[in-house]
């Protein structure tokens, strides 16, 4: 069976998950970003490629950078961007989300950025332009449930190729609710596609998936143990949204075990880089003065989100 996210020349349809994209498409979308990053950094202002298009941006959960991100990159290649307000939309009168999807089709949408709580929203609505003879609106997930956020792992693999130059022979470990995390998810898939030789995943019992090391991973319950000697530290959200029953004793027993302090990054290699997805939980997850230190990269993160998005819609519709 085709892959549903690439066309029939073997060029990205739809976004959807990293989960089985060729290593190919990966790189060529970092390639693709490395010189959007000047209109990122605005030394380049904009550029004509998705002149014509209209992108809505659907997000029926909350986001900062996602969604920001998107709408930045979609205006710097000069699309029509429009953002549907979930909460005055049809949908919280009750309207499917294909009934929504069929009137914004109507518009003359060109591309759906989705986020949703449900995992397989994406999926579902490209699937459902497919039946309907809509091949020519293309579909990114901007993060789905558990599931999948595709782009975040792409702007992380972006980040560690930025400050590591190579995927080859690094050492990565991510930290903490691996469990609900659809952005961990992402990143393993994508770490292992561009051969990371070792992936890590650190954190306690209770929020890793029992059979995540049939995805790759190094499991570790000790946090000075896994991060000895790793040359990226990515740490992750607290899902708590998420969860349900108690997980976790508290957040301040979770800090004390899980949370990135100076002390515990000392086990780190000198020069490791260390990166957060966002929106951070300071004094739970990391400690500020890691967070704000010299080893994070997590503001570059947000910019260079602003170029591989770019790079993915300009792949999938700027022709
Ligand atoms: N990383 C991320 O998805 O952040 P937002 O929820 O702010 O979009």
């Amino acid at each position: 069976m085709r892959n549903p996210q690439l066309n029939r020349n073997g060029g990205l349809q739809h976004l959807l998950t990293i989960d089985g994209l060729p290593p190919e498409i990966l790189t060529a979308i970092l390639d693709t970003a490395a010189p959007f990053t000047e209109v990122a950094e605005r030394e380049v202002k904009k550029l004509p490629l998705l002149r014509g298009k209209s992108v809505f941006n659907l997000f029926f959960e909350s986001s900062t950078r996602t969604r920001t991100t998107f709408e930045i990159a979609a205006k710097r290649l000069s699309a029509d961007v429009i953002n549907l307000n979930i909460s005055t939309s049809s949908t919280s009168k009750g309207e499917t989300l294909l009934d929504t999807v069929d009137n914004l089709s109507a518009m003359q949408a060109d591309m759906f950025v989705v986020r949703h709580a449900s995992s397989g929203a994406p999926f579902l609505i490209a699937q459902h332009l497919a039946a309907m003879g809509l091949e020519h609106i293309h579909v990114i997930n901007a993060g789905d449930g558990r599931h999948a956020h595709p782009t975040q792992g792409l702007l992380d693999m972006y980040t560690i190729r930025h400050y590591k130059q190579s995927f080859a022979n690094l050492v990565v470990a991510i930290v903490g609710d691996v469990l609900h995390s659809r952005v961990a998810r992402s990143q393993i898939h994508a770490l292992i596609a561009l051969g990371v030789p070792e992936v890590r995943v650190i954190g306690p019992k209770t929020l890793i998936p029992t059979d995540v090391d049939k995805l790759g991973v190094r499991v570790f319950h000790d946090m000075r143990a896994g991060l000895r000697d790793v040359d990226v530290v990515m740490m992750l959200r607290l899902q708590n949204e998420r969860m349900q029953g108690a997980l976790l004793p508290s957040p301040q027993e979770f800090f004390k075990y899980y949370g990135l302090t100076a002390d515990k990054l000392e086990c780190a290699r000198p020069d490791a880089i260390v990166m957060h997805p966002g929106p951070m939980n300071r004094g739970v997850e990391i400690d500020s003065a890691v967070a704000d230190g010299p080893h994070a990269v997590i503001l570059p993160q947000v910019t260079f989100g602003i170029a591989v998005r770019m790079a993915v819609m300009s792949m999938l519709a700027g022709g």
